[in-house]
């Protein structure tokens, strides 16, 4: 349960949070690494989506005892969202340079790799439900057991963090907030979702030529 899936979905948009909100898991090390990674996003009517890429940089605590080599690694969250709520993540890590940017086929052979869902959809003005899958390839349960524990440490603190900023757009309304370079893929989804509702809205419609 949750107190905005408008919010929710801004959350999952702009993933520069992570630097800052889930230090302790997968957001450790330098945020500016979150802040200048790469990213490559394609909009289509229905949604959008998007992966993040960070390149040759230390696996984040959450990860660091996954892997079975040394080193550096490659990472990437790929985020796929279906609107109105319908979010699929795929988030992975391989060696660095070994070819992960370059192939998706690499990516799912080599890679070691999680895959989310994330369905959001409103109850009341001001609540929310938040389903949460997740799947993974680790080759073994205490790998499985190790992210999850990570992942229960995360969702509340984005639920902490959805229902304080709720709470701060309540009390003082929402005109006064500017957008910032991170929030291009937010503000894009907030475009596509405008236009998807226009289109549903029956005052829109088109006249049927009669015959
Ligand atoms: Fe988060």
């Amino acid at each position: 349960m949750c107190s905005n899936s408008t919010l929710l979905i801004d959350n999952l948009m702009d993933l520069s949070h992570v630097a800052y909100l889930h230090k302790s898991t997968v957001g450790s090390g330098d945020p500016m690494a979150h802040v200048s990674a790469k990213f490559d996003v394609e909009e289509r009517a229905n949604g959008l989506k998007f992966t993040k890429w960070i390149f040759d940089t230390e696996p984040p605590a959450a990860f660091a005892n996954l892997r079975d080599y040394a080193g550096k690694i490659d990472r990437w969250s790929e985020q796929d969202l279906f609107s109105p709520g319908s979010l699929f993540t795929w988030i992975g890590m391989m060696e660095a340079g070994a070819g992960a940017y370059e192939s998706e086929q690499l990516r799912a052979e080599k890679g070691l790799t999680q895959r989310l869902f994330h369905g959001m959809t409103p109850e009341t003005e001001d609540s929310c439900h938040y389903f949460f899958v997740w799947a993974s390839d680790f080759p073994n349960d205490d790998m499985a057991d190790s992210i999850w524990a990570s992942f229960e440490i995360l969702l509340e603190e984005d639920r902490m963090m959805v229902d304080a900023q709720a709470e701060r757009n309540r009390e003082f309304g929402e005109d006064h907030l500017v957008p910032i370079a991170s929030d291009d893929i937010r503000m894009r989804v907030k475009r596509i979702m405008t236009r998807l509702k226009s289109a549903e809205d029956p005052s829109n419609a088109q006249p049927v030529a009669q015959v």
